[in-house]
């Protein structure tokens, strides 16, 4: 499967050491997690899984803001990280996804910490009056700087963005022919990289892990 990719981010031996590696979920989470990818719904690799789950307990947060929630994997991934009384919000414009992560959060009983929002990001964004410890963003990658120009500012002192897909399978920072959708993806990917990168109130970082992370740290 993964020899069939077009492009890579990394070794193709050193990716597949990683995976083989890394410890899986178990329980639901771990369900949820094989469920999608055995239905081909997009989900954050098992490897950035990881990171988003370590940096998120690093942070503790109190309010997590997710741009694309799915099936609810990586709610259910971060609600663990929260602290007391802590929620998250998060956004998914499907409604059949939407459902689909409603029924996880019920049975794993913290519907209470997760608030779901269903409509379409920049809109919903438009209209969300908050600070956050922590944002992820997951969702429309052609609209990552409209995300990031719409939420940057709602990320408290310490707190951190952690946007995922941002190499685009290596297609960002490879030359490598692609089709008009993919170079105009590529296009928005790389100036939602130099935003992230110039804004003085951010220190930021690209990681090859997974389909690309860029992290955002709030000075
Ligand atoms: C990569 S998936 C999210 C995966 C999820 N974070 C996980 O790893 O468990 C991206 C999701 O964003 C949603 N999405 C796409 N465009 C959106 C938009 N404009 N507003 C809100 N959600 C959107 C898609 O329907 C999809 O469910």
């Amino acid at each position: 499967m993964e020899s069939k990719k077009r492009f890579h981010i990394v070794d193709e031996k050193v990716d597949a050491y990683i995976k083989a590696s890394l410890a899986p979920y178990s329980g639901l989470l771990g369900q949820v997690q094989s469920d999608a990818e055995a239905r081909g719904i997009p989900v954050i690799s098992h490897e950035t899984a990881r990171l988003l789950e370590i940096i998120s307990r690093a942070i503790k947060p109190k309010r997590i803001l997710e741009i694309g929630t799915a099936v609810g994997f990586t709610s259910l991934l971060m609600v663990g990280s929260l602290s007391a009384y802590g929620k998250i919000d998060t956004i998914e414009v499907d409604p059949e996804m939407a459902a689909e992560a409603d029924g996880n959060f019920k049975k794993a009983g913290c519907s209470g910490k997760i608030n779901l929002i269903v409509g379409d990001a920049a809109d919903v964004l438009e209209n969300i009056d908050k600070q956050y410890d922590f944002i992820f963003i997951d969702a429309a990658k052609g609209q990552y700087c409209r995300y990031y120009e719409l939420c940057s500012g709602m990320v408290a002192a310490n707190g951190m963005i952690f946007t995922d897909n941002v190499l685009y399978r290596g297609m960002t920072a490879s030359g490598a022919k692609i089709n008009r959708r993919q170079q105009l993806l590529v296009k928005r990917l790389r100036e939602f990289i130099s935003t992230a990168v110039a804004d003085k109130r951010f220190l930021t970082d690209v990681l090859s892990i997974g389909d690309g992370v860029c992290i955002s740290y709030r000075k």
